[in-house]
């Protein structure tokens, strides 16, 4: 089973030595989930508020934070303004504890969309293929990224003691030998007419049809489901956790009030690519 792994930081800027990267390194890129347990994201006095369903705005599951803009949220005026520097902030702490952890991935740290999620984890009405309840990896249907990584930093912010709660399933390569055979090959002009039609964003290529694939694959099995190989993992409040979402089987069982920031890292920015989904799948 893909583990967990905690470290005892509690900083957003930590000192972090050569031989500590490299075992951080290695635990995440092997499939592993880094967990901070002494690392929250205190939230100022005038944004408590924030913590509150209601500031969603009833279409979107999450409120986002992308390329300055904030999506939604039904909040106006001083609020969206306030909204938006407490998501940035978090933003701004997000990617610098990935550079200061992870100096060969500080270069290539531009952030991608940052998420604050007020809403519960379980419990909404949603189709089969969107139920982040059910083990899954993360794949894009219209960004495709041509065997790029997803890597996220989460962290609970719950005020009320209520924990994250994840199951955390089998290996990369074990879900992917279980899965593979049953998924399609691509179809010759299938990635240029999902382009042409606006259905992606560029063209899909191999790699991120097989992600789709596997996704849906899994999400699709509820025997799967049931009697993979996993554990539950507990992120109390004030934990902060980190993995490369597009590698480690995961699903969101419980818990309520989180904020997650997205990094794509190109394969040449790992410590070993020999590791990751792309050379798996190969
Ligand atoms: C997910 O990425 O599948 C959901 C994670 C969460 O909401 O805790
Ligand atoms: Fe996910």
């Amino acid at each position: 089973m893909s583990g967990v792994t905690t470290i005892a930081i509690a900083s957003w800027q930590p000192q972090v030595s050569e031989s500590a990267t490299q075992s951080h390194a290695r635990a995440i890129e092997d499939g592993g989930v880094l967990a901070l347990p002494h690392l929250g994201f205190a939230l100022l006095d005038g944004e408590r508020r924030f913590l509150d369903p209601s500031w969603s705005d009833g279409r979107a599951k999450n409120i986002s934070l992308d390329r300055g803009e904030v999506r939604g949220t039904r909040a106006q005026g001083a609020d969206r303004d306030a909204l938006r520097d407490m998501v940035a902030r978090f933003a701004q702490h997000a990617s610098g504890l990935v550079a200061a952890l992870f100096p060969r991935y500080a270069p290539h740290v531009k952030t991608a969309r940052t998420s604050f999620r007020p809403q519960p984890a379980s419990g909404r009405p949603v189709s089969w293929r969107k139920d982040d309840t059910r083990l899954h990896v993360d794949a894009f249907v219209s960004r495709p990224n041509h065997g790029e990584r997803i890597l996220r930093v989460f962290c609970n912010v719950n005020p009320d003691g209520v924990d994250r709660i994840w199951r955390v399933g089998e290996p990369f390569d074990a879900m992917a030998a279980h899965f593979l055979p049953s998924i399609r090959r691509m179809r010759a002009g299938e990635s240029a007419l999902l382009a042409a039609l606006f259905i992606t964003k560029g063209r899909r290529s191999e790699y991120d049809h097989l992600m789709l694939g596997l996704h849906d694959a899994a999400k699709a099995d509820i025997d799967y489901q049931r009697s993979s190989a996993q554990q539950e993992v507990r992120f109390a409040p004030g934990t902060t956790w980190i993995c490369f979402s597009d590698q480690v089987m995961h699903a969101a069982m419980g818990g309520q009030y989180m904020f997650e920031q997205t990094i794509h890292l190109p394969l040449a920015a790992l410590y070993d690519p020999a590791r990751a989904p792309l050379a798996i799948l190969e």
